[in-house]
């Protein structure tokens, strides 16, 4: 019991570290650029490449911000909203979204599904969860296709996302839901590491599972299983 209390308490001390210093990054950096471009008179090409610069580091801090929100939003209230709601429509609505980012890379997006399933859950969130997952399938894809894949069984519904990209070593795999991990330590992509932790949140908010497979150089798939009624006895 008291080993899993400060485990705990361990655990949101490196969470409070992990996010100061995530914020604090971009910050610097946005300062170091100010004060460097404030220093003298400089070319109108110079004052626009720090407003490139000071723009990607904003686009990052609102990113950041938006995911950290979202983290604290679910810890506080962990429930979630039971509507029903159309999967098979929702994939295609976020399919349908990305699928100019993809096609931007030259990389194929696809969804195979039945007509219509509903389960029972909070869209919002199912949205956020398929979108993290796809967005992460076209940032680690160069070329090839991502297959994301939708089939119900009685009380179950599954999701794979499949992309052809640059795979995942396998002892990253264990720790990619952790908060702000990310295997690129270079961090030469943009994003916070903290998408699967939201997506896992969310899984596991609506009583489902969420699974890793993955070969380097050859692709990564992630299967969602969420039950169909998280309240047994609603439908
Ligand atoms: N489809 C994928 N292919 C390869 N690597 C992935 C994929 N999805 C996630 N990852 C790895 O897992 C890490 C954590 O993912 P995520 O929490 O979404 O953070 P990020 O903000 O970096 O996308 C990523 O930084 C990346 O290294
Ligand atoms: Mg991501």
């Amino acid at each position: 019991m008291f080993a899993r209390l400060d485990e705990a308490f361990q655990r949101e001390r490196q969470f409070t570290t992990d996010a100061s210093h995530e914020l604090r990054t971009p910050l610097a950096t946005l300062q170091t650029i100010l004060s460097v471009i404030r220093a003298e008179r400089r070319s109108p090409e110079d004052y626009e490449q720090a407003l490139a610069d000071i723009a990607e580091e904003v686009n990052r801090l609102r990113s950041l911000v938006e995911d950290l929100l979202r983290l604290a939003q679910q810890d506080l209230q962990p429930g979630i909203a039971h509507e029903r709601v159309d999967v098979v429509n929702l994939l295609a609505g976020v399919t349908d979204a990305l699928r100019p980012l993809a096609e931007s890379k030259g990389v194929q997006l696809t969804l195979t599904a039945p007509t219509a399933l509903t389960l029972d859950g909070d869209s919002d969130s199912l949205i956020r969860l398929f979108v993290n997952l796809v967005e992460n399938a076209i940032k680690y894809t160069q070329q090839g296709r991502i297959a994301v894949t939708a089939r119900a069984t009685v009380d179950r519904f599954w999701v794979t996302v499949a992309d052809t990209g640059s795979g995942i070593p396998a002892a990253h795999l264990p720790h990619i839901f952790n908060r702000f991990y990310r295997v690129d330590p270079a961090r030469t992509t943009q994003g916070t590491g903290l998408g699967l932790a939201i997506a896992l949140d969310i899984v596991q908010a609506h009583g489902g599972t969420i699974t890793v497979e993955s070969v380097v150089d050859h692709g990564t798939t992630f299967t969602v299983q969420l039950p169909v009624s998280s309240k047994p006895g609603l439908l």
